[in-house]
């Protein structure tokens, strides 16, 4: 209920209330976002003087903000950090200038091309990987997985072959990690700014001379750097596209990755069914359609645990949600941690179950009851090839080892990934 002389507004917190709210979301998000729709509903606001925040948590809200209006939100632009580090690329743009890059670059992102393109290398690395494998305890197994990602996405992205995609891995790797945050400013020559600008001087200068390498003598080469340049952009504009890509790819393939594994090991019937299937269709390089049940528990680990479990949007003028106002310059928070974990669209929601996924099923979900790739025209356009790196790593693995539990549970408290608390510490048997 408002108070009679006050704006009319959503239910949520109010007063020193929404102060606590964001004290508990800085210390575990996932939780607090749980706790307000609970309480709330599926439009929470949240008013601090001079900010407003919407949190939306039903599905035709959320296609209300990335399809039916979506011209009426835009996206972050990010911080002056990170767009200085992911430069003037399609991610961090908004309007017209954004989709025309879309337009060019989706062609390159679509199943065929990608399988064609990226499979071999995948597997190809992931068996180098799994050689220095032994069956045992494995206390550092998410960081050998996330170094695998890593790898795998450079070639994908730049490809480099051997020593050149571990140097260009851990030049990324360090200016990621050297990234400024919401400390001091960027630009202060501080050590660790100073480490910082060094390190991204040494990534464009490798990407910068592996593009003109390509430019020198056209190999026919299919990773996305030859693409990109086939398609006549220029090498900083591909610098910046790769180098966004790569922070968008990185993370959330390899938390997906870490969850499935995860998931596999405390449902042994789901792991040894990925096992036969795997088995069946291995090969030089496995046949990525013959993998749909290993598809299946990809998408129903995407459900439960979205690594991009809450985005954002502004709202660019005054509109209607739900039948609240929003304020122009309202930010927006769209959940699918929220929505695809809601028994009203899930039956069972919290449940591990790949076989929900039949068409019957997914033709009766309303739209954007299942998002963690996003929605709409800036839907993620890497979903694909996420779909295809996370079916051909998953089937290797398991054609080689298994993990035993324990294992443990993913940290609901991280953020924005959902980075499992101390990493995934299991056992690998062999199959
Ligand atoms: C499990 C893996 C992934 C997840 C969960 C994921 C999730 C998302 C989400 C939710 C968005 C939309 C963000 C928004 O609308 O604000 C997005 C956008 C994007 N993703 Fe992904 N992503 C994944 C993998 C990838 C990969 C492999 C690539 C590599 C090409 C990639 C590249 C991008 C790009 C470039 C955008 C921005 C699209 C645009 O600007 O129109 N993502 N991703």
């Amino acid at each position: 209920m408002n108070a009679p002389g006050t704006a009319r507004r959503a239910p949520g917190p109010r007063g020193i209330e929404v102060v606590r709210v964001l004290r508990d979301f800085q210390r575990s998000p996932l939780p607090t976002l749980e706790r307000l729709a609970r309480q709330y509903g599926d439009v929470v606001s949240l008013v601090l003087p001079g900010h407003r925040a919407l949190l939306l948590a039903h599905p035709s809200l959320i296609e209300h903000v990335l399809l039916r209006r979506s011209d009426r939100y835009r996206k972050s632009r990010g911080t002056r950090a990170g767009r200085r580090f992911f430069g003037d690329s399609m991610q961090l743009n908004n309007g017209e200038r954004a989709l025309a890059m879309r337009r060019r670059l989706a062609p390159l992102f679509t199943f065929d091309r990608l399988v064609a393109a990226h499979a071999g290398p995948v597997v190809e690395e992931t068996r180098a990987a799994l050689a220095g494998w032994t069956p045992g305890a494995r206390p550092g197994l998410t960081g050998e997985l996330m170094d695998l990602l890593l790898h795998i996405m450079v070639r994908t992205h730049f490809g480099t072959r051997g020593a050149d995609t571990r140097r260009v891995g851990a030049l990324y790797a360090e200016a990621l990690g050297l990234l400024p945050g919401f400390g001091l400013p960027g630009w202060l020559p501080t050590p660790r700014n100073r480490r910082y600008a060094a390190a991204v001087a040494t990534l464009d200068s490798a990407i910068l001379e592996r593009l003109a390498e390509q430019r020198r003598a056209d190999r026919g080469d299919t990773d996305l750097a030859a693409e990109f340049a086939r398609l006549g952009l220029p090498d900083t504009q591909i610098r910046h596209e790769l180098v966004s890509m790569m922070a968008a790819s990185y993370n959330t393939v390899g938390m997906t990755l870490v969850q499935t594994l995860r998931l596999l090991a405390e449902h042994p019937d789901a792991d040894a069914r990925v096992a036969a299937e795997a088995v069946a269709a291995d090969g030089e390089t496995p046949d990525v359609r013959r993998l749909p049940f290993i598809g299946r528990v990809v998408k129903e680990s995407l459900r439960l645990c979205p690594p991009a479990g809450l985005m954002m949007r502004f709202a660019l003028a005054d509109d209607d949600v739900g039948g609240w106002p929003v304020p122009a310059g309202t930010r927006i928070m769209l959940s699918s941690w929220l929505v695809q974990r809601d028994a009203r669209y899930y039956p069972d929601p919290l449940a591990f179950r790949p076989d929900r996924w039949t068409p019957e099923f997914e033709r009766s979900l309303p739209p954007c009851a299942y998002f963690p790739f996003g929605a709409g025209a800036r839907s993620c356009i890497g979903s694909v090839l996420s779909d295809v790196v996370l079916r051909l790593i998953v089937a290797t693995i398991a054609t080689r080892f298994r993990l035993e539990a324990p294992v443990t549970p993913p940290d609901r408290t991280a953020w924005p990934l959902l980075m499992a608390d101390g990493g995934l510490r299991a056992t690998l048997a062999a199959r």
